[in-house]
């Protein structure tokens, strides 16, 4: 009987240990660069060149495709774009937060898909957990 109830206890406390590992911190590459490749970086990438050979600099002068980037940020946000630990205070997760017919609203109406709520919170999650890029450097362009 000893035995069987040990056995009991060891299952429900396995089981318990099962939302515990939904809450490891987001992954900067592979939860949150996606998105920002389908949804931010036809517009906000580093400056280059084009197929068709024109120079093409990144919108507002925000470069979301690198590190250096992203922690410098746009012309009117600086370095607030992204506030490590304050979502509230991050231009990228206050921009994507407006409604959509709001000027400052991204992406721009219409140009591309608005963030789903839940990649709204694993944007929100992983600039409150300090906004860590891992080991990821730049994307390859
Ligand atoms: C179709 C092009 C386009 C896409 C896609 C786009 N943006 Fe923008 N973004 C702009 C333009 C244009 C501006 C500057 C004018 C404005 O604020 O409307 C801007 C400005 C910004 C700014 C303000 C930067 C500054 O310092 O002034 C932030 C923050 C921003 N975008 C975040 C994002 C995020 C986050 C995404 C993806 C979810 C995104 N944008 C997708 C075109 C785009």
């Amino acid at each position: 009987m000893k035995s069987a109830s040990l056995i009991a206890t060891l299952t429900a406390a396995s089981l318990l240990a099962v939302p515990a590992r939904a809450e490891e911190p987001v992954n900067f590459e592979k939860a949150i660069l996606p998105i920002f490749e389908a949804k931010c970086l036809k517009c906000h990438t580093t400056e280059h060149t084009d197929e068709a050979g024109k120079v093409k600099k990144p919108k507002a002068g925000l470069a979301m495709d690198s590190v250096a980037g992203l922690t410098k940020g746009g012309k009117n946000t600086k370095e607030t774009a992204i506030v490590a630990g304050k979502p509230e205070e991050s231009a990228i997760y206050k921009s994507v937060m407006l409604p959509p017919s709001d000027d400052d609203a991204m992406p721009p109406e219409g140009k591309a898909d608005p963030l789903t709520d839940a990649e709204k919170e694993l944007l929100k999650k992983w600039i409150a957990e300090g906004a860590k890029f891992g080991d990821w450097k730049e994307k390859a362009k």
